[in-house]
């Protein structure tokens, strides 16, 4: 592959210093948490493209509804010449956007963005196929090492897209500072476009995480299959289980993995011992669901003014499109 296809971000512009330190931190904490970042090696990816197409999955098809309807008016009130895209996954919503910038006929560089380096490798050869004209970078890297070396290469018609709701993964105060990172990212008059799954009621909500041919449940496993390979670990996900709960009180979903009885699991490269009592939890997720009007005071606070909001006709989901 040449390398111009991806560029791998190191070091020079890392956030998180020493790999595996959040998860030793997560795992010696009560109630034990792991980062969602860890879901995503090559199969988490992968499962979770499958989850994308499930019945009860609604936050892809529902964003993807509103893209059919207003990728043209987005690249014609951007106009922009470069398209980000932190967590690209397939970028198979992304083609929406990258058909209406085409038509716009400008030259366009699309740079998607993962931590999951097959998956990115992968979609970018396929766009290139697609879009011969377009320059077409990845970058493989954290949200942090990727903003910090955005930072780092500003240019004058950027737009910056975090669709699908991933920023719903994110805490309170991580999104915050998230934000505050994407705004130095962004020079006077560039773009930040936002998907966000707004809050439904439960009856809706917990099925889309917990679908019956259990696809979220091998999603959620596989951080632990994934932390052994990574770490050297034993943890034995047959003693575990998937469950997704909506809190209401906090407008989130919460994912668990429950271990099933007493034991001590290792993660060897990162000399931890862990003990499970039966019953115990590791909170593996939260998946916000956001109000609208509380959100765009939150934009407009880190000076990210909003030029428009779509949604579908069930008030579903969100895209906001915001200016530097
Ligand atoms: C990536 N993220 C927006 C998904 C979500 O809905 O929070 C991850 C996911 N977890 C379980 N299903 C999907």
């Amino acid at each position: 592959m040449p390398p111009q296809l991806v560029k791998v971000l190191n070091d020079s512009y890392q956030a998180v210093k020493n790999d595996g330190e959040d998860v030793i931190a997560g795992l010696t904490k009560n109630p034990k948490t792991l980062p969602p970042k860890y879901f995503y090696d090559d199969y988490g990816s992968e499962l979770f493209e499958q989850i994308c197409e499930l019945p009860e999955y609604y936050p892809t098809r529902t964003e993807t509804s509103i893209l059919e309807k207003y990728a043209d008016e987005i690249a014609q009130i951007t106009g922009s010449s470069e398209l980000v895209e932190l967590g690209s996954g397939s970028s198979t919503k992304t083609r929406l956007l990258l058909d209406a910038y085409q038509k716009i006929g400008n030259s366009f560089t699309y740079i998607p963005t993962d931590v999951s380096g097959g998956i990115l490798k992968n979609s970018v050869l396929e766009l290139q196929e697609k879009y011969p004209d377009f320059f077409i970078q990845g970058l493989l890297g954290t949200y942090q090492q990727t903003l910090a070396y955005l930072e780092s290469t500003p240019t004058p018609t950027r737009t910056i897209c975090f669709l699908g709701s991933s920023a719903g993964n994110f805490s309170p105060q991580e999104f915050d500072n998230l934000l505050t990172q994407i705004t130095r990212s962004l020079q006077p008059g560039n773009y930040f476009l936002l998907g966000i799954d707004l809050d439904k009621s439960k009856e809706i909500l917990e099925p889309a995480y917990n679908d019956n041919q259990g696809v979220t449940a091998a999603f959620n496993l596989n951080m632990l299959s994934h932390l052994n390979w990574r770490f050297q670990g034993n943890f034995d996900i047959n003693l575990f289980s998937h469950q997704a709960i909506y809190n209401q009180a906090e407008t989130q979903i919460e994912m668990y993995l429950y271990c099933q009885e007493n034991v001590t699991f290792a993660l060897e490269t990162l000399d931890l011992k862990v003990n499970f009592q039966a019953g115990e939890s590791i909170l593996t997720e939260i998946s916000r669901k956001f109000d609208l009007e509380i959100l765009q005071t939150q934009l407009e606070a880190k000076g990210l003014k909003v030029k428009k909001v779509w949604t579908d006709p069930k008030k579903w989901f969100g895209l906001i499109l915001c200016q530097a």
